[in-house]
């Protein structure tokens, strides 16, 4: 009874500020449905007026848009570290413009990808420097880390078939080779992690996108609680 009450309450909680930011990121391989799940998510706080920013990485920040573009395109040839640092620079921006200062404001910030996907792609997928990457990113971040991550794990097969029907397929989306080597990256970043809530993509969006939000809501209300 009290678990249904603090739901009931949460349009009443959130009339209330935050006590501070937080931060909510969705991970994953390429086709898993985290750009769905992030807009689906989206609306069902709307609905519940609870105040947030959806945003994604790359491409969150005017310069971010640039850069998302160059990467994407890929018309000259980019070494791992070079790929990396754009990344890096796109994430700088992002922190710089919409996630520090939305913190900042006590907002609950949701993005669709993050640090761990430069972990998990450029790190395990390319072979740069982890713990290179770890301190670009922990420098970036200024120290932040999400309160959650949701890893939205789906089998390789499964998301080649869905970026295929999907078409206009990226550089990273291209060898089913490259995406094992980041979703085996993605299990050994997130195998130990605390903060990382393993979510089942192939269910029906809708219902995984509940799933987040009641994560969300239990969040907030711990939040609010403390
Ligand atoms: P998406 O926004 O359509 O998911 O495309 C972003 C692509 O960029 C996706 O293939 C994952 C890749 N990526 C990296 O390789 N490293 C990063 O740090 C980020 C944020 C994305």
């Amino acid at each position: 009874m009290a678990v249904k009450n603090k739901y009931i309450d949460i349009k009443v909680t959130f009339m209330h500020k935050l006590k501070r930011g937080i931060l909510v990121t969705l991970e994953g391989i390429d086709g898993a449905g985290k750009s769905t799940l992030a807009t689906l998510l989206s609306n069902y706080l709307a609905q519940d007026n609870i105040d947030h920013l959806l945003t994604k990485e790359p491409g969150g920040s005017l310069l971010g848009q640039q850069l998302r573009t160059m990467l994407h395109n890929n018309t000259v040839s980019m070494c791992p570290k070079a790929e990396f640092l754009l990344f890096a620079a796109d994430r700088a921006q992002h922190m710089h413009d919409i996630v520090l200062p939305a913190l900042a404001k006590h907002t609950l910030v949701l993005s669709d990808r993050m640090a761990d996907s430069s972990l998990a792609y450029q790190g395990y997928g390319r072979g740069v420097d982890k713990h290179m990457i770890k301190t670009v990113n922990t420098w970036i971040m200024e120290n932040h880390e999400p309160d959650i991550v949701f890893y939205i794990q789906i089998p390789v097969k499964i998301a080649l078939d869905r970026i295929t029907k999907r078409g206009n397929v990226n550089h990273f989306e291209q060898h089913s080779s490259f995406l094992e080597k980041v979703d085996q990256g993605f299990k050994a970043l997130f195998a130990e992690k605390k903060n990382v809530v393993f979510i089942d993509g192939s269910q029906n969006p809708k219902d995984v996108a509940s799933t987040l939000y009641n994560h969300v809501k239990d969040l907030l209300c711990k939040q609010q609680l403390q």
